[in-house]
C-alpha cells in the first residue's frame, strides 16, 4: 500500500507498531559487532522500534526520517542518547563526511528497519555500507507478511475489505524471499560478510489494536474514523465475525552484512 506517514499515521505508528524485542536486540547487536563506544544511524527510524532496543547497545543513536510527526513520536519517547534528525536516505553522504572523515572512525552500526522498500535500494545500502567503520555491520530488518497478507482466515477478511475500491494490497513492503535475496546481493556485492537471522512470534491481537495498525499503515484520515459506514467500521465488523480468535504470525527477519578488515 502506498502512505506517506504524516498526521494520524505517525500518530498510530508510535502506538501500534511493536519494538524489536529487547532478546532479539541484543542478538542484533552482537551479529551488528556493536559496541559501548559506537553511534549507531536508525535509517527511516519511526517513531524508534529499533532505536528505542538498540540504544542500550551503543554509545548513542542517530534517527533519520524525513516524516517530522514520526521523528515528534520517537522524541516524546524521551530516550536519552537518541539524536533525531529530519533526513532521508538520500543524506547519508552528508553524514558520510562527519562521521567517517576527519576524526570520526565511521558508524558501528546503520540499521533500516521496515523502510528500504521505500528507497533507492541499491543507492541506500551503498551509502549505508560507507558510513561503516572497520567490523561495523549494516542491518535489513523487515516484519513480515504485512498484516493484511497474513494466512489467517481474520487476516483475508481485512484484506478483502481493504480491496474493496482500492485494488488489490498484494506489496509485501519488501519482506519477501526475494526482496531479500536481492538485498543479500547487493551488500555481498559491497564487498560485506552476509548473514540472515530469523525470529518467529504469535501475537494475540485484537479489534482496536487490527485498527490502529492497519491506520498507521494508511495515510492520514484513510480510516473514516467519523464516518458510520467508513473503513474503520466495515474492518471491524470483518474482525467481529471472527468471535475474536485474533492470532497474528510475525517473521521478524534481519540481514546483516558485515565489513570485514581491509
Ligand atoms: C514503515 S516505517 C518503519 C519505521 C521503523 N523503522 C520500524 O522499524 O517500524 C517506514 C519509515 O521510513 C521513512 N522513510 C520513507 N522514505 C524514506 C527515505 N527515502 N529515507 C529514509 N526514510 C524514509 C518513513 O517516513 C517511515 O518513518
Amino acid at each position: 500500500m502506498s502512505v506517506d506517514f504524516a498526521g494520524d499515521t505517525s500518530r498510530l505508528y508510535a502506538r501500534y507498531r511493536r519494538d524489536l524485542p529487547a532478546d532479539q536486540a541484543a542478538e542484533l547487536a552482537h551479529l551488528l559487532g556493536l559496541s559501548a563506544n559506537d553511534v549507531l544511524v536508525d535509517l527511516g527510524c519511526g517513531t524508534g522500534q529499533l532505536a528505542v532496543p538498540l540504544r542500550r547497545h551503543c554509545r548513542a543513536v542517530l534517527g533519520l526520517d524525513p516524516e517530522p510527526g514520526m521523528l515528534t513520536g520517537l522524541r516524546a519517547r524521551a530516550a536519552p542518547g537518541i539524536l533525531t534528525v529530519l533526513g532521508a536516505d538520500s543524506d547519508l553522504p552528508q553524514l558520510r563526511s562527519l562521521l567517517v572523515s576527519g576524526q570520526g572512525a565511521g558508524a558501528g552500526a546503520v540499521v533500516i528497519g521496515n523502510a528500504l522498500h521505500w528507497m533507492d535500494e541499491p543507492a541506500a545500502l551503498a551509502a549505508a555500507g560507507a558510513l561503516l567503520r572497520t567490523g561495523g555491520g549494516v542491518a535489513v530488518v523487515t516484519q513480515g507478511p504485512p498484516l493484511w497478507l497474513g494466512a489467517e482466515p481474520w487476516q483475508a477478511g481485512v484484506r478483502a475489505v481493504l480491496e474493496q475500491g482500492r485494488g488489490q494490497v498484494r506489496d509485501t513492503c519488501g519482506s519477501d524471499e526475494a526482496a531479500l535475496h536481492m538485498r543479500s546481493d547487493i551488500l555481498r556485492d559491497q564487498g560485506l560478510d552476509v548473514s540472515i537471522t530469523r525470529w518467529q512470534a504469535t501475537h494475540q491481537v485484537d479489534t482496536e489494536w487490527v485498527i490502529g495498525h492497519l491506520g498507521s499503515a494508511l495515510p492520514d484520515g484513510a480510516l473514516q474514523l467519523d464516518q458510520p459506514d467508513g473503513l474503520a467500521e466495515r474492518l471491524r465488523a470483518s474482525l467481529v465475525s471472527q468471535n475474536g480468535h485474533l492470532l497474528e504470525e510475525v517473521t521478524t527477519t534481519a540481514l546483516v552484512g558485515r565489513r570485514g578488515r581491509d
